[in-house]
C-alpha cells in the first residue's frame, strides 16, 4: 500500500452548502482515499493501485462506512479487472472471479460491499476487451449516485425536524462513510442549512472513536459545531431534554425494516423510545437488503480484542482479561420513527412499507 502525505484536501465541486469533504477520489488510475485511521490528527491519503491492497484497507478500515466501503470496492474491480486483462485477455473473467470473492468479504455486515462488487460483476459479464473503461465509468456511477441520493436523504430527513431542534447522531454517517455530503450528517448538513437543525450532539462510540474522532472532524471542518459525549450519556442527554432526534446511518437494513449500524445504536434507540425521542435511520437503498428476512439473519462483524483491552497503542485492561467486541448491533424496526431513503420517507417501517417505497 503506497501511501503519501497530503495536507490540503483537493477542492469538492460544491452544489449544496457545508460539502466540501470527499473522502474517496479516482485519481488518474488509482484509488486516493483519505486514511480514516489518522484523523483527527492528520490528514493523509493513501493511493491504491491493485485489488488486494484495496480489499486490506477496507479490512483495515483505512476507509470505513457503508456507501463508502461499496465505492471502494467498485473502484477496485477496475484495478483488478485491468490487471487480469493485462495478465492475460482471453481468460481475464475467470483470473477475477476470486479476486472478487476476496473484496465482497473484506468486512461482512455492511450490504453495500456485496451489493458494489455484484454490480460491478455483472457489468465484467458483458465485456469482452480491455475492461478498464466501461468499469471505470460504472464506479464512477456507483459513486456518483451515492452523493445524489444523500442530497436528497438530506432534505427528506430535515424536512422531518422542527425547527431550532438540537439532534444526537451515532459513528459516523457523513462524507467520510459516504461518497460525499453523508446520510445521516447530510440530514444534519441540510438541517443547520435551513435553520431546522440548531445543534449536534455526537456520540464518543467506542471502542474505535468514529463520533469522537470522524464525526466531530467533519463537522468542524465544515464550520458546524458539534459537542461530543459519552454514548453512555445518551440516556441522561434524552431525560434532560437535550435532544429531539436521533438521526444514525446504517450498514444493512433488513426486509422487515430492522437496521444494523454501529455497536451503541441498540442502545440509543431504546433511550430514545423511553424518552419519547424521535429516532430517524437514513441509508441510500444500497443499503437495503430485501433478500435479508430479518436482523436475527444479518452477520455481525466481530472486531479485534485489542481494540477494547488497549487504548492508543497502550493496554487498558489487566493482563489475562478477555473482550467481546461486535462492532456492530440491530436495531428493531419497531423502535425507529423512520427510515429515510432517496426513494422517500417510511414512517413507522414494517416489510410492506418498506417494499412499497422500494418500488416507488
Ligand atoms: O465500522 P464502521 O466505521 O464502518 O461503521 C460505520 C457505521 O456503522 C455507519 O453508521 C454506517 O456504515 C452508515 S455510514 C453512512
Amino acid at each position: 500500500m503506497r501511501s503519501k502525505l497530503c495536507t490540503v484536501s483537493k477542492p469538492v465541486a460544491q452544489t449544496l452548502p457545508y460539502d466540501s469533504i470527499r473522502a474517496i477520489e479516482w485519481d488518474g488510475d488509482r484509488i486516493k482515499l483519505i486514511d480514516q485511521r489518522l484523523l483527527p490528527e492528520r490528514l493523509e491519503h493513501i493511493y491504491l493501485d491493485n485489488l488486494p491492497d484495496s480489499a486490506r484497507a477496507i479490512r483495515d478500515m483505512v476507509v470505513r462506512g457503508a456507501p463508502a466501503i461499496g465505492i471502494t470496492a467498485a473502484y477496485a474491480v477496475v484495478l483488478g479487472a485491468g490487471a487480469r486483462f493485462a495478465e492475460d485477455p482471453q481468460a481475464w473473467h475467470e483470473l477475477l472471479t476470486p479476486d472478487l470473492a476476496l473484496l465482497a468479504v473484506a468486512r461482512p455486515t455492511a450490504v453495500n460491499l456485496s451489493w458494489a462488487v455484484e454490480r460491478m460483476r455483472k457489468v465484467s459479464n458483458t465485456i469482452t476487451g480491455d475492461p478498464v473503461p466501461l468499469l471505470r465509468k460504472e464506479a464512477g456511477s456507483i459513486h456518483a449516485e451515492d452523493i445524489a441520493a444523500n442530497y436528497v436523504m438530506g432534505k427528506l430527513g430535515a424536512a422531518l425536524i422542527d425547527d431550532g431542534s438540537v439532534v444526537l447522531t451515532h459513528c459516523n454517517a457523513g462524507a467520510l462513510a459516504t461518497g460525499g455530503y453523508g446520510t445521516a450528517l447530510g440530514v444534519v448538513r441540510a438541517g443547520v442549512a435551513s435553520g431546522r437543525i440548531a445543534g449536534v450532539y455526537a456520540s464518543e462510540t467506542r471502542p474505535w472513536l468514529q463520533g469522537a474522532r470522524l464525526t466531530a472532524w467533519e463537522l468542524l471542518q465544515e464550520g458546524i459545531p458539534v459537542t461530543v459525549t459519552a454514548e453512555a450519556a445518551a440516556a441522561t442527554l434524552m431525560k434532560q431534554g437535550r435532544v429531539q432526534w436521533v438521526i444514525v446511518g446504517a450498514d444493512r437494513i433488513a426486509a422487515n425494516g430492522d437496521v444494523a449500524n454501529k455497536i451503541g445504536t441498540y442502545a440509543a434507540a431504546l433511550a430514545a423510545r423511553h424518552h419519547d425521542i424521535k429516532f430517524m435511520v437514513v441509508a441510500p437503498t444500497s443499503t437495503v437488503d430485501m433478500s435479508t428476512a430479518s436482523g436475527a439473519d444479518i452477520p455481525i462483524e466481530s472486531r479485534g480484542e485489542d481494540e477494547l483491552l488497549a487504548f492508543a497503542g497502550r493496554r487498558t485492561a489487566p493482563d489475562g482479561a478477555r473482550a467481546w467486541n461486535p462492532a456492530f448491533d440491530v436495531t428493531p424496526a419497531t423502535l425507529i420513527d423512520a427510515i429515510v431513503t432517496e426513494k422517500g420517507v417510511v414512517l413507522s417501517p414494517n416489510r410492506e412499507k418498506l417494499a412499497a417505497s422500494l418500488k416507488s
